[in-house]
């Protein structure tokens, strides 16, 4: 029989705290593996203060700790049948990336459990590769801070062959929706406004190469609003020009790394017009698109503790060496 294996790990970059478990047993069945995946979020309309968010996470994170510990006690296996902890190590906010690691390592030492700091953008790689079963997709990583188009190199190593040259799409379009006076994240409100039209206005359309540029759209939208043209019609044609160049340089990755798979992941992936594009690009190029559940895509725990996993032989008794790592990237060597 083979041995029982459970990994916890913690996420905790920037506004988000939580905890996953993995029951690496059944880590061929997908989403059946994850047996828990609980989160807090500091939610805050004026922006992020890493301040704020630290005495959120400090009063908080105790909460998810706990149920933690209760979950794993009634399935008789105690922080004491972990065979693994992994946490984010970077890139992220230093005062949160310090809880991730404070608690991995607090439980580490208590339980005697190797632990292994891992990269927080890999595990939103690998849980979408583990949970669409696909085996070297090219990746559309689209967050508010992040929008890159990353994928395996003929070494195995992640790449990035794209990416914006200034701001996030998810930031650009929290940051109109601001303007505009509507609620934080933009996101899903813009999504709302733009289904009420199909009144396309013509805005900058910056792709240069593999790269783009949406700061040119956001100075537009700024003036646009000013005018007081109809909030609607900017929401559509914003997401119909950002999601375009999105594709196209989604695209030209595709050609030019000969990948037949394509997946999204971050929180724009929640959209359903970047969807039905995605699905339409890989229809012209014969590849797949699949998507997976969105509390996967956002910053969770469960993608830590795969990553953690897949990272196992680094793993360690000894909690030295582990400071977070702010400014790491996917080509780093974490
Ligand atoms: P990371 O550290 O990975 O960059 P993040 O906090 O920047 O994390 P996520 O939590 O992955 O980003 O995603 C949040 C972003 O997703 C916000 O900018 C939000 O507006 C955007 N978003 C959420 N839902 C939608 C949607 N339906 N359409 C477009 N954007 C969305
Ligand atoms: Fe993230």
């Amino acid at each position: 029989m083979k041995k029982k294996e459970f990994v916890l790990g913690i996420e905790c970059t920037a506004h988000t705290f939580g905890i996953g478990i993995i029951d690496i047993l059944k880590k061929e069945e997908g989403e059946k593996a994850i047996i828990f995946n609980k989160k807090n979020q500091f939610k805050n309309d004026v922006g992020m203060d890493p301040r704020k968010i630290q005495e959120f996470h400090i009063q908080n994170f105790d909460k998810i700790l706990r149920e933690a510990k209760e979950f794993l006690d009634e399935k008789k296996i105690g922080f004491e049948g972990l065979s693994l902890i992994s946490f984010s190590q970077g890139p992220g906010l230093g005062n949160s990336l310090k809880i991730a690691g404070l608690v991995a390592k607090t439980l580490s030492l208590k339980y005697k459990i190797p632990i292994v700091g891992i990269n927080h953008i890999k595990a939103h790689l690998e849980i979408g590769k583990m949970l669409t079963k696909f085996h070297d997709p090219l990746f559309l990583y689209v967050s508010g801070v992040n929008t890159q188009i990353i994928a395996k190199d003929e070494f195995g190593k992640y790449k990035i062959y794209g990416e914006t040259e200034d701001i996030g799409l998810g930031n650009l379009i929290d940051s109109f929706a601001r303007l505009a006076g509507l609620d934080f994240p933009g996101g899903p409100i813009i999504e709302k406004l733009a289904k009420k039209t199909k009144h396309y206005i013509e805005m900058p359309y910056n792709v240069k190469g593999m790269n783009i540029s949406l700061a040119g759209i956001f100075s537009f939208l700024k003036q646009q609003l000013k005018k007081g043209v109809n909030i609607e019609e900017l929401s559509y044609s914003l997401q119909e020009t950002t999601f375009a160049e999105l594709m196209e340089i989604a695209e030209r990755a595709m050609a030019y790394t000969n990948k037949k798979e394509f997946l999204i992941v971050g929180g724009v992936a929640a959209n359903k017009r970047l969807e039905e594009m995605a699905k339409e690009m890989c229809k012209i190029r014969n590849s797949e698109y699949k998507s997976f559940p969105m509390e996967y895509a956002m910053d969770n725990g469960a993608m830590i503790a795969w990553e953690g996993y897949l990272n196992k032989d680094k793993a360690k008794l000894n909690v030295e060496n582990l400071k977070p790592e702010n400014y790491i990237n996917i080509e780093s060597e974490i």
